[in-house]
């Protein structure tokens, strides 16, 4: 539905020195997808949907909307906004106050004369838009006596009336308070399902993103570091920077004699010993590779207990714990390693106490070695 080929974007900052934007982002969105940008304030995620809409004009690549090129720089092409047929949802602007539910809804079909519909069936297709976003009984109400969530569904109402062949949606949630949030992204997500609109997703909270989304594009300083769906992307990353931003992580450096490939499994020399990990990406050899396993990946157990007389020799440490957090359904415990703080997670229950010595299992095959960052080998 939507193709982005290496989008580029440079703003000049305040002294006129090249400043932020994005650096040559490319990614394919199928029709019916709910795609993610996730990143850091500044990676480039606005400019990036800015640019899709035509609210900014790019300075190199090319965009793709179903099989027709909106804008392409080697031709010198850039189709207008108003005919790209693109619906928005944006954080700030998201209604017009002085306009009542019914006008700010049916706004986007006067302004294009109705698509050719007459006044009736305008309003019979603005009640439909309505009812689906659950504010058909507000119908003539001001726009300005919504709640903020309302106002919120509002503007996805209005963003939807046009049946737009692209929905973009830029932190739309971000003004709501937490539990409002969480409810909203999971109606949005259920009124994306409906509709089979194909939507970009912009956001830089991480939860949010891996509960909505069907694939994730995490973006830093205007490039994407990885796509994939949310639990490649957080079981799987490729860069110290993706498992850094997605969720929390144990981070350990080593040396790596020879190049890896992606897929393969290999030996790095940490603070630790040998750790035998898997490889989620092609890392060249260095001194100081990055290795990460998450808080729930690593096994804890007490030392002398049959459990830890089970685990197996590869990957296997002493530990002293340092510190317990309950946390309900889990257990936080932070565990010296030798000269390394390891945090990691388990279900309760584990007759295990700060001051305790464990034992401590790196499983190969989640303990992965990344590229560092630094070194974007995807930047190229
Ligand atoms: N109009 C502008 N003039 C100059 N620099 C800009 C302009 N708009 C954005 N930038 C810069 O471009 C970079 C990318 O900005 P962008 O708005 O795309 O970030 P973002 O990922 O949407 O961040 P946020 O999460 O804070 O909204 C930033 O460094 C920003 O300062
Ligand atoms: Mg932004």
């Amino acid at each position: 539905m939507l193709a982005v080929e290496k989008l580029f974007k440079q703003y000049t900052s305040e002294d006129g020195t090249p400043g932020g934007g994005v650096f040559g982002a490319s990614f394919e969105i199928a029709e019916g997808e709910l795609f993610t940008l996730l990143g850091p304030s500044g990676c480039g995620k606005t400019t990036t949907l800015r640019s899709i809409a035509g609210l900014e004009k790019p300075e190199g690549g090319r965009i793709t909307l179903a099989g027709r090129a909106i804008y392409d720089a080697a031709q010198g092409l850039n189709i207008p906004m108003y005919e790209r047929n693109i619906g928005m949802v944006f954080q700030s602007y998201a209604i017009w106050p002085h306009m009542n539910v019914f006008e700010n809804a049916a706004y986007p079909l006067k302004v294009t004369r109705g698509h050719g519909l007459n006044a009736g069936q305008i309003r019979e297709k603005v009640r439909g838009v309505l009812a689906m976003v659950g504010l058909e009984e507000f119908i003539n109400r001001p726009s300005t006596q919504l709640s903020g969530g309302q106002q919120q569904r509002l503007a996805l109402a209005r963003a939807l009336t046009r049946e737009p062949a692209l929905l973009l949606l830029d932190e739309p949630l971000s003004n709501l308070d937490a539990q409002l949030r969480e409810q909203m992204r999971a109606e949005l997500k259920r009124l994306q399902r409906e509709t089979g609109v194909t939507a970009i997703y912009v956001t830089h909270d991480q939860s949010e993103a891996l509960a909505i989304s069907d694939r994730i594009a995490v973006m830093e300083n205007g490039l994407i570091k990885q796509i994939g769906p949310p639990k490649d992307i957080y079981e799987r990353p490729t860069s110290e920077f993706v498992a850094n931003f997605i969720g929390s992580t144990n981070l350990l450096r080593g040396a790596l004699k020879s190049d890896a490939t992606a897929g393969s499994v290999g030996m790095i020399e940490t603070r630790l010993g040998h750790l035998t990990c898997s490889f989620t990406a092609d890392v060249k050899a260095s001194p100081t590779v990055g290795v990460v396993i998450r808080p729930e990946n690593v096994v804890i157990e007490p030392a002398q207990s049959d459990a830890a007389a089970a685990i197996p020799e590869t990957n296997r440490c002493d530990g002293t714990v340092v510190n317990e957090t309950y946390l309900g359904e889990i257990v936080e415990y932070e565990t010296r390693v030798g000269k390394e703080t390891i945090l990691i997670r388990t279900r309760p229950g584990k007759a295990i106490s700060p001051g305790d010595a464990v034992v401590v299992h790196f499983p190969p095959s989640q303990t992965l070695a990344l590229i560092e960052d630094g070194h974007p080998a995807d930047a190229a």
